[in-house]
């Protein structure tokens, strides 16, 4: 009798014991999973929409002052030198995105990234991923300096303040 209570109280203990266990790492790898599918996150987002993302890369603080003109004439001469194959900077879709109003979507960090190192940006920044789910192109790093890369900035921020 002494023994079956035992065996009784051993089931209920393990019992508790296992369904403990099951409950909370069941929950964590749910948790895991939602965290690490980031592509069924960016599906959420549309990547047309405004985003304060800095994005990923060496870009990560971006002092901006009065648009400088000459700096955008010289950001329009690499522009079309390099870009202008892929994109325009009206609405109009070219193989990328229309670039107009670029710099009202997006932080100065996150187009310099952007343009100075797309694979990463398009592998995992949430928005990247969105923009290569939707034109399905991989946009390739197109061997700016990051001074032409700042000037190409300044040609969008003069564009858009039009
Ligand atoms: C071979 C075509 C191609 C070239 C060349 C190219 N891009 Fe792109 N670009 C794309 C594509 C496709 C996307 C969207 C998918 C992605 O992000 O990879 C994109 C996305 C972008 C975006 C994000 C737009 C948004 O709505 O957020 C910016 C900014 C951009 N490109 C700037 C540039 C600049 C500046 C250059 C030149 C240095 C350039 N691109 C050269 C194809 C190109």
């Amino acid at each position: 009798m002494k023994n079956l209570k035992t065996l009784l109280i051993a089931t209920l203990v393990s019992g508790l014991t296992f369904l403990y266990a099951c409950g909370p790492s069941n929950g964590a790898t749910e948790a895991d999973n939602t965290s690490a599918s980031t592509p069924a996150a960016s599906a959420d987002i549309d990547p047309a929409a405004k985003s304060d993302s800095k994005g990923v890369g060496k870009f990560t603080d971006v002092k901006l002052t009065a648009i400088d003109p000459a700096m955008a004439d010289k950001g329009l001469v690499v522009f079309n030198a390099k870009c202008a194959a892929c994109h325009k900077l009206t609405d109009q879709k070219v193989v990328g995105p229309g670039l107009k109003d670029v710099t009202k979507r997006r932080t100065p960090e996150w187009i310099m990234n952007q343009i100075t190192n797309p694979v990463e940006m398009e592998a995992k920044d949430p928005v990247g991923q969105a923009l290569l789910a939707k034109h399905l192109t991989q946009m390739t790093f197109q061997n700016v300096t990051d001074e032409e890369t700042r000037q190409i900035l300044e040609y969008f921020r003069k564009n858009d303040s039009k």
